[in-house]
């Protein structure tokens, strides 16, 4: 928070309770008179209840006191006079920071006993799965969903169709370091509209037939060859997916591919090894392989 806003909140704030001070004061002074007990004969319910502007019960008082005593001690003890944290030194970031530290050390020891063993024996292990599975929903499933299934852009991991390869070592490196997929926008190449949309008709033949007679043939093999490869099977290194295993990052629809081609496409699965550290990522690649078997 800026200074300027610090020193709003800080003002109104006392503003405030100087406010409910002054307040509780003087209802306090309030003393109903012999000429308003007259008066209020006017307000008299259920015959012998009367309505008087009497001060509050000395407890309920003290109460509104204590808590009002209870929030200067507050601002004494806690950040908000100055930046350095009050007479207790107390400041969010130490906070987490203390958290997380206790964290490490109590799932630490676990984590790391897990973070030795190969990820072929983890799949194995009910509590390392257990352990996989939050991890999971905490770092993963905002883009690949909660059951891994993902959606356009984001890789379904439990289909064991790979971009970037399957073994335990690959998904270790793609959580660690991240992927970045580069399909090129090759719009430009195509001398015209109709020649586009018969690239689009090829690729979505690819599956079952290689028209190798047609132009389009012809174009595959000039552009798209070194990436997607001559039969279409794609080429994990790259990350360039297969054309013919019918399953679409980015859709299977004529305009989805379409848009493949002349936009181009940059899927980016961002690197977690800073925020992960090898033990958690090692636990994780296991979840994710024991997803896919
Ligand atoms: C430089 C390598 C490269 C070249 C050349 C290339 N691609 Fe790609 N292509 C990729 C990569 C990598 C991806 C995945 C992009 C991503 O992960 O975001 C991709 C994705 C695609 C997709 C989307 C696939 C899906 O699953 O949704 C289509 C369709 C496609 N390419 C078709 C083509 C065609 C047709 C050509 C030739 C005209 C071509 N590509 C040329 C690397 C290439
Ligand atoms: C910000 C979104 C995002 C987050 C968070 C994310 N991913 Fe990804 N992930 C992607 C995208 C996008 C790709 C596809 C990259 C490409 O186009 O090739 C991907 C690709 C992958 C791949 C490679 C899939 C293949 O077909 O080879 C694996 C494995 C993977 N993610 C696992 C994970 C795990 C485990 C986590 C949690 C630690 C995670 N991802 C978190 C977006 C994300």
């Amino acid at each position: 928070m800026s200074a300027g806003w610090s020193w709003y909140v800080l003002i109104l704030t006392l503003a405030s309770v100087a406010a409910c001070f002054w307040l509780i004061a003087w209802t306090n002074r309030q003393r109903a008179s012999d000429a308003e007990i007259a008066e209020s004969e006017a307000h008299v319910w259920d015959e012998d209840i009367r309505e008087l502007n009497n001060p509050l019960p000395m407890w309920w008082l003290w109460l509104f006191i204590i808590t009002l005593i209870w929030g200067l001690g507050y601002f004494i003890m806690y950040p908000s006079f100055s930046e350095d944290g009050g007479l207790l030194g107390w400041s969010q970031e130490a906070q987490y920071e203390a958290e997380v530290a206790a964290a490490e050390e109590r799932y630490g020891p676990i984590f790391a006993s897990f973070g030795a063993m190969p990820v072929e024996e983890l799949v194995d292990d009910p509590k390392a799965m257990n352990i996989g599975s939050s991890l999971f929903a905490n770092y993963c499933s905002q883009c690949h969903g909660a059951n891994a299934l993902g959606a356009a852009g984001f890789p379904n991991l439990t289909d064991g169709v790979w971009n970037w390869g399957g073994s335990p070592a690959q998904i270790e490196l793609a959580i660690s370091n991240g992927r970045t997929g580069v399909m090129p926008a090759l719009g430009a190449v195509f001398e015209s509209d109709e020649a586009i949309d018969e690239m689009v008709r090829y690729v979505q033949n690819m599956a079952s037939e290689m028209d190798t007679a047609s132009p389009a043939h012809t174009k595959y093999m000039q552009l798209c060859i070194a990436c997607h490869g001559p039969t279409g099977q794609g080429m994990q290194p790259l990350g360039a997916p297969s054309l013919v295993d019918d399953v679409w990052l980015y859709g299977s629809s004529a305009s989805a591919i379409r848009k493949s081609i002349v936009e181009g496409r940059n899927g980016v699965m961002p690197a977690h090894q800073n925020m992960l550290g090898p033990d958690r990522i090692r636990i994780l690649a296991a979840y994710v392989y024991s997803l896919s078997r």
